[in-house]
């Protein structure tokens, strides 16, 4: 079901396809949501892509961001300040954002024992906030630090930065950065292969708020849907997975996501 109609029937096809995810997600094992920026938007922090995306307006991001931190690990540390200056719209939006209805709609569905887990590419911490347990963050948390060689992570609050670039208290060899991954990082192994287990037991797959251009992340649907598993995409904009997926809602996450909730606790 895909929302192409006028926009005079939009509403009906809209809740005929809320009702088929909702109908899909019921009859499904192990339902898995891949989260995007998209899903943030409505709590006012800018998305990547698109006409008002950061990487639109300020251009591309430093693909080698990861490169220059091995190469001095101390002058990435001191340079923090500055690049938060020149990210000063999203980290101002970070700081204030709180989780809008979309993110509170995965915590209902994970309560009601309807989401299994949540893969986000977000850093923005609002699915905690939202009181979403099962979570895994592929791209990092803007509020924890993390050792290159072990993987510890420790809340950036609190943590002394006595020394730069810091060691890592627990390993001692390896040294710690913000756990946010940088370009040209590699996703750290521990949430990279929570990400291939939640897909591999995946039989419904919720692409909500990504524009699925980014990989690793955007292999995980494909993986699911060739394994013969489902997939609701739930953005108000097509993506290059649209044509793979069973159902789409052509709407804001924090507006479709919550009548989905409704739909599913009215067929309990
Ligand atoms: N509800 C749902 N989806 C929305 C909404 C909304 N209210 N508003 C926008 N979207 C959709 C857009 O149509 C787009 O498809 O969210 C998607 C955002 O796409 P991107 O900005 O590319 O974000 P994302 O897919 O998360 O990017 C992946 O790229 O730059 C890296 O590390 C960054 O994690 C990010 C990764």
């Amino acid at each position: 079901m895909t929302l192409r109609e006028p926009p005079g029937e939009r509403g009906e096809a809209l809740e005929q396809a809320i009702e088929e995810a909702a109908r899909l997600i019921a009859a499904s094992r192990h339902v898995v949501a891949l989260v995007g920026a998209g899903l943030s938007a409505e709590s006012g922090v800018p998305t990547f892509r698109g006409p008002e995306g950061l990487w639109t307006k300020h251009g591309e991001p430093d693909l080698r961001d990861y490169e220059r931190f091995v190469e001095d690990p101390k002058r990435w540390w001191e340079m923090r300040r500055d690049r938060a200056n020149r990210l000063g719209e999203l980290v101002q939006a970070l700081e204030t954002a709180v989780p809008n209805p979309g993110h509170l709609a995965l915590r209902d569905m994970e309560e009601m024992g309807r989401l299994k887990h949540i893969i986000t590419q977000n850093i923005d911490n609002l699915h905690q906030l939202a009181g979403s347990q099962a979570i895994t963050e592929i791209h990092g948390n803007r509020t924890k630090l993390r050792c290159v060689l072990c993987n510890q992570r420790w809340p950036v609050e609190g943590f002394l930065l006595d020394e730069l670039p810091p060691k890592c208290p627990d390993c001692t060899a390896g040294i710690v950065k913000g756990d946010t991954v940088m370009f040209g990082e590699p996703i750290p192994r521990d949430a990279l292969d929570d990400c291939i287990n939640q897909s591999q037991m995946c039989d419904c797959m919720l692409l909500v708020g990504t524009s699925a251009v980014v990989y690793p992340a955007a292999q995980f649907p494909v993986d699911v849907k060739s394994a013969g598993g489902s997939l609701i995409e739930v953005n108000p904009n097509e993506t290059p997975l649209t044509g793979l997926c069973d159902v789409v809602l052509r709407g804001p996450a924090g507006e479709t996501l919550p009548l989905v909730v409704e739909k599913l606790r009215a067929a309990r």
